[in-house]
This record gives C-alpha cells, sequence and structure tokens, in this order.
C-alpha cells in the first residue's frame, strides 16, 4: 500500500515537472546526455528497447504492472491485443482514461488475478520486483498460452558482502533458483546495468541539490518558529530521522553504488510443455 502510494507521488509529480508519460527507468543509451531534461528520451528508448525483443508470433499481452499504460498503449498501436494488471485504483483510472475500451485492466495484484484469458506472452516491465517470485511464475505458467512467453526487465539485487542502502528487485540467485522450479526454457538474457545505473545519478543529483537544501531550508524555517517543538520532534524522531539522512542524504546512491549491488536484467523465457 506504501509503494502504491509513492508510486501515485511519483507519478503526479513526474508528469506535472517533467512531462514523463512512464514509471520505469529510462535507458541512456551513449549519445543521450544524462541531464533530467533527457529522462523523457531515455525512457522512451527502454520502451522501444523492451518493445524490440518481444517475438515473432506473439499476437495477445498481458502487462502486469502497466503504470500509466503507455507501454500498453504503444504495443495496442502496434496491432498487439494487450490487457493490463494494475493494483492502483490512481493509475487503473489513468490507464482505462488513456486506453479506453481497447483493453481490459484487471484491478488487483498480480498474485491475486484469476480469469480464463490466456495470452502469447505476459509481460513485467519494472513490475517484477514488487511481486512475490513464486506465486507470480506459478501464475505466469497458468495464464501463458502453451508455447507463451514470459518476459521480464527489472531490476535485482546481486549478493554483495557487507550491508547496502540500496533497497529494491528480488535477490537475482534467489530468482534463478526458483524458475528452475517451472517449465520455462531462457531463450533471451541482456544485462542492461550499465545503461540504467545513469538514473541513479540523477536521483543522487536530485537528493542532494534540491531534497537536502529544501530539508535544511524547512528545519531552519522551523527553529524560527516553533525552536522548542522543533527540538522534541527531532528528539522522538531522532533514529527514523538519522536512518532516512543516511538512506537518501548521505550519499552512496549513486549509478557506480548501483552497479556494485544491483543488476538489470531482460530476461525472455519460452514456456516449455515438460
Ligand atoms: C515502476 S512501475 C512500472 C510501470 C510500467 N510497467 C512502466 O514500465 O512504466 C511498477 C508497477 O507495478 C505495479 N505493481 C506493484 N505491485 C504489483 C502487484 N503485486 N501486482 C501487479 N502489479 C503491481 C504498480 O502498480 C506499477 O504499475
Amino acid at each position: 500500500m506504501t509503494r502504491e502510494i509513492g508510486l501515485e507521488i511519483g507519478s503526479i509529480c513526474s508528469k506535472y515537472f517533467l512531462k514523463l508519460n512512464h514509471l520505469h527507468y529510462g535507458y541512456w543509451r551513449s549519445d543521450i546526455e544524462v541531464d533530467i531534461a533527457n529522462l523523457h528520451l531515455a525512457q522512451d528508448e527502454y520502451a522501444k528497447f523492451v518493445i524490440s525483443h518481444i517475438p515473432d508470433g506473439v499476437k495477445t499481452i498481458l502487462d502486469v504492472g502497466c503504470g500509466t499504460g503507455q507501454i500498453a498503449k504503444m504495443l495496442l498501436d502496434r496491432g498487439y491485443q494487450v490487457d493490463c494488471v494494475s493494483p492502483s485504483p490512481f493509475l487503473t483510472k489513468h490507464v482505462n482514461e488513456l486506453l479506453g475500451n481497447r483493453s481490459h485492466v484487471f484491478e488487483c495484484c498480480y498474485e491475486d488475478l484469476q480469469t480464463n484469458n490466456r495470452y502469447d506472452m505476459i509481460l513485467f516491465c519494472e513490475s517484477f520486483q514488487y511481486i512475490k517470485v513464486e506465486p507470480a511464475l506459478a501464475n505466469t505458467n497458468k495464464l501463458l498460452n502453451s508455447d507463451g512467453y514470459l518476459f521480464i526487465c527489472d531490476m535485482f539485487r546481486k549478493e554483495i558482502n557487507g550491508k547496502t542502502i540500496m533497497g529494491g528487485g528480488h535477490k537475482i540467485n534467489r530468482f534463478n533458483e526458483l524458475i528452475t522450479k517451472f517449465p520455462f526454457r531462457l531463450i533471451e538474457n541482456i544485462d542492461i546495468t550499465e545503461q540504467t545505473a545513469p538514473n541513479m545519478d540523477l536521483l543522487n543529483d536530485v537528493l542532494q541539490n534540491v531534497i537536502q537544501p529544501i530539508t535544511n531550508a524547512g528545519a531552519r524555517f522551523f527553529e524560527i518558529r516553533h525552536p522548542i517543538a522543533l527540538k522534541l520532534l527531532s528528539f522522538k524522531y531522532r533514529r527514523k530521522i538519522n536512518k532516512l539522512k543516511e538512506k537518501y542524504l548521505a550519499g552512496g546512491r549513486a549509478g557506480e553504488d548501483f552497479k556494485k549491488c544491483k543488476t538489470y536484467q531482460l530476461f525472455l523465457y519460452k514456456k516449455e510443455t515438460r
């Protein structure tokens, strides 16, 4: 629930301030300058990259965790038949407005999805990290046609020594282990960590140069207006405040850190009848 609210806020801010339509990372080709003003270009590049890897013969797609519905729209415009899964009422409303009756949107978590529909491909575009692995794979096995495809493009956590402040993503080793329990054969795997890491440089820049100074200014304002309340609140929530500072404002969230603890992968599997 809190993650969904986070995505909702992210979607409102990014659309309003940056005119972004997608909710995924940007794919930074070497000729796109890493600048927040170019994030929309890098996000479009990411969508094109995903679409260009859809195997021939696929006609029907289930877009799981469809976000704002932009990728679903691009797929519909290219002639695919697309249904969507969206657990967020806020995003679902947006997707329904965008896609109208061209697509059916299941408003639920993928783990809970029940339908008699079957698909040629099930797509997880930066949504797999939010979904429990085993129920997701079991449901995918059930909802795919006999020679269908499972397509995941998302970040995973590497096994590293020591603590990391970067959360998010399933453990890659665990995922590789769990998927062997299901009848999926890997047919394509592309590592795009290098092309996605610059997103973290941008995030780090915003945290250091926007959020940090705004937080400092807010603290100064309270110190002038409500010095005693500020002291009390700072003391009461000191652990939480220190944790947030350590997580978001102490650096350590740049592209190089991302490459150390994450791996961003495209995985394409074909369902096999064993
Ligand atoms: C980072 S956004 C990616 C959105 C979109 N696929 C894109 O590429 O722009 C993650 C998406 O996963 C969805 N999501 C989160 N938990 C989910 C779940 N349990 N089942 C299905 N979708 C989920 C969110 O609502 C959101 O749409």
